[in-house]
């Protein structure tokens, strides 16, 4: 039996194969956990069918959201509270800027549009997930988790806004750990290292992060999706009992480096 048997999980964030979100999906599945996913619009839905077919999930669960939308974000825990009596775990694995705002200069690329954008569908849809999963999440042992970034807190090339939403995003983590630790509900995130998805994708001058993380890891190489599902996994489950309001990295270990000297 896995160490998440018994547990009810809804994962935000699949998007493709290689999303982080699936990661975790697997890992929390392999764990024993019945798992409940979103999907961004109807051009997602079909890879997220799949993926819960794969895990040998139910295809019932599957739900319309768009963060943006308090509407849609309300209509999911409406239709979730037809088939679960509780909810134990949310991940919040979404992420968004405008493609023009992870390119260029800070100052060159950042805008008041921007930054809202950003700001709302990165950072403030996990209090707004929060505030909409609480009463299925209420005194049940139960989990938040979000996905973060070390430009949180160092300035990352081309990273831009994103770095003001994810400082943002940790400090989320923290108020609403504070706030709902009281109510049993746990709140953590991971600060993963850099991985080749499809918001990656995005930033501008990608895959120089990547070959640089591989450079100033002391693992000397970067991280797999699986790896952070393993740690999501731990996180959401009660063998993190007494964890909250932390930001794990999973980045091999790369946040911990001041310099490389290695410039080939
Ligand atoms: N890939 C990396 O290097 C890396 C590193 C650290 C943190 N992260 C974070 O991990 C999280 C997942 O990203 P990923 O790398 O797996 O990429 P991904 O593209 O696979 O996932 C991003 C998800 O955000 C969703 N999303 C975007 N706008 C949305 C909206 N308005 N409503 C609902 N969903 C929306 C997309 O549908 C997608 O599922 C993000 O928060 C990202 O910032 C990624």
């Amino acid at each position: 039996m896995g160490f998440m048997a018994g547990k009810k999980a809804l994962i935000v964030g699949v998007a493709s194969e290689r999303s982080i979100a699936t990661g975790i999906a697997v890992a929390f599945a392999r764990e024993g956990c019945d798992i409940a996913f979103t999907y961004q619009n109807e051009k997602l839905l079909s890879r997220v069918t799949k993926l819960a077919e794969r895990l040998h999930q139910n295809t019932d669960l599957l739900f319309p959201c768009d963060v943006a939308s308090d509407d849609e974000i309300d209509a999911v825990f409406a239709a979730l509270g037809k088939k679960w009596d509780g909810l134990d775990i949310i991940v919040h694995s979404v992420g968004y800027a405008p493609r023009e705002q992870l390119a260029g200069g800070f100052v060159e690329s950042i805008t008041r549009e921007g930054y809202r954008i950003s700001h709302d569908i990165s950072a403030y849809s996990l209090a707004a997930l929060a505030k909409a999963g609480l009463p299925m999440m209420e005194g049940r042992n139960a989990a938040m988790l979000a996905m973060t970034y070390y430009a949180a807190e160092k300035a990352v090339p081309s990273y831009n806004v994103m770095g003001l939403a994810k400082a943002s995003l940790e400090a989320c983590v923290r108020f609403l750990a504070a706030d709902l630790g009281p109510k049993g509900i746990r709140v953590n995130a991971i600060s993963a290292g850099a991985i080749k998805t499809l918001a990656a994708a995005g930033i501008g001058g990608f895959r120089k992060m990547l070959s640089y993380a591989r450079k100033a890891a002391p693992l000397q190489r970067t991280v797999t999706t699986e790896e952070v599902g393993n740690t999501a996994a731990f996180l959401c489950s009660d063998l993190a009992s007494g964890i909250t309001g932390e930001i794990t990295f999973v980045d091999a270990g790369a946040n911990i480096m001041a310099m490389t000297l290695d410039d080939t």
